[in-house]
């Protein structure tokens, strides 16, 4: 073996798994079992007390989802991973579990819709206090937190709208001040982006994404340290949500996982090409994608990134109507929710991922109507690229005759 660490895919094939120990089974075995003999009785009392490591009942823990854990820890940089029904599944236990009423959680202005609709329906109802700021800005952090902020949560990039928010120095304000940081690593998984190397204590992603991979399961992982992580599978997911990801989705994804760097590697190609292509259309007034040089936050992106991801966003200069007639017309490309799939999906989040919002926290939040957003499969480029041309007001480039 060489004598520096192995490499992210080499991990991600290989991390936690000993063939060996599991009778020579190249692929891991799938541990369809609800409940767990105890050798003894004073075994299972030990195990319920916490003096004895063992599995007690598959809502605690589960052989396969274990493997997944630990391997999502380690591509993650993190201490320990959970396994969860859902991304809400992981976000709703992880805020569940550190936050009580009259702790405040500060949030970034752009959430995916059913995060936001959580936290300011779900929190506020049960008394902690929540309150947005422009995290782009860590001068707005400053001014915003308390000694009653207890956590600070952001995505990057954000779900719509691409914006980017500086993990390293949003977490050296918020643990100055005592508060932990949750990020929703959904959009840049831990090929592109590992924030908790940059200071955050817990990243929460929707497995549904990339690193399931494959469109065909719906589920949720966390990392951070081994006690926050602990706390949050007593807690959050054992009694508070009952949130538990079925082992045979935790196969699918450590499936998913052995092409995650290669299929990522492809969307981030594959998204530039569209997006430059996009932005000298015509029809088209903006388009946001980290690794344009128009990105207002490009330089950033190529800090906190290592490649800039698979998902775009763009305006027409029809804005809405327009947008939607485009999306009328494509054949290609998928009309439906959800993202980082093998097949290319459009979406207009003000009527579907972002109606969760009003209109006017839409225009409060940097959430425009018109916006239409893409995740970028792995098919042809060419082929999605002619479909999205056909679909496109004409003519659809700057140069074309
Ligand atoms: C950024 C982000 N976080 C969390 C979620 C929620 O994940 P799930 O649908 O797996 O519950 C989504 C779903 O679209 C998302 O886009």
């Amino acid at each position: 073996m060489r004598n520096s660490p192995p490499s992210f895919s080499t991990l991600a094939i290989h991390h936690g798994y000993d063939p060996m120990a599991n009778e020579g089974a190249l692929t891991p075995p799938l541990h369809l079992t609800s409940t767990y003999a105890f050798e003894t009785a004073e075994a299972g009392g030990e195990m319920f007390a916490g003096e004895r490591a063992g599995h007690i009942y598959s809502r605690i823990s589960n052989p396969t989802c274990d493997l997944l854990e630990r391997r999502i820890a380690m591509l993650e940089g993190a201490e320990a991973g959970l396994a969860l029904a859902s991304g809400m599944g992981a976000i709703t236990a992880a805020m569940w579990t550190l936050l009580a009423p009259g702790d405040e959680v500060i949030l970034d202005k752009t959430l995916y819709g059913c995060t936001f609709s959580f936290m300011r329906h779900g929190l506020a109802k049960f008394g902690v206090i929540v309150t947005h700021a422009d995290l782009t800005d860590p001068d707005a952090l400053s001014a915003a937190i308390s000694a009653r902020t207890k956590v600070v949560y952001f995505e990057t990039p954000a779900n719509p709208n691409m914006r980017l928010v500086d993990v390293r120095a949003i977490s050296d304000i918020a643990h100055h001040h005592g508060a932990f940081v949750v990020v929703d690593n959904t959009y840049a998984t831990p090929y592109l982006t590992r924030p908790i190397t940059h200071g955050a204590d817990i990243v929460v992603h929707s497995a549904t994404k990339y690193l399931g991979g494959h469109g065909d399961l719906v589920a949720g992982l966390l990392v951070g340290s081994a006690e926050l992580v602990s706390q949050i599978r007593l807690f959050g997911m054992k009694d508070m949500t009952g949130a538990v990801m079925a082992p045979f989705n935790a196969m699918l994804i450590l499936r998913g996982l052995k092409t995650l760097e290669l299929r990522m590697d492809r969307h981030c190609k594959s998204a530039m090409t569209v997006a430059a292509f996009l932005e000298q259309s015509y029809a088209v007034e903006k388009v946001w994608y980290p690794g344009l040089a128009s990105f207002e936050q490009h330089a950033m992106a190529k800090r906190q990134m290592s490649q800039f991801g698979g998902m775009i966003a763009f305006e027409l200069a029809g804005g809405m109507d327009a947008g939607r007639a485009m999306m009328n017309k494509l054949q290609l490309v998928t009309r439906a929710v959800s993202l980082g799939d093998a097949e290319t999906l459009i979406q207009h989040p003000a009527s579907m991922t972002h109606s969760t919002y009003t209109p006017e926290e839409r225009a409060a939040h940097g959430i425009s109507e018109g916006l239409v957003r893409l995740s970028i499969g792995l098919e042809g480029i060419e082929d999605v690229i002619a479909d999205l041309a056909q679909a496109l007001p004409v003519p659809p480039v700057r140069n074309a005759a």
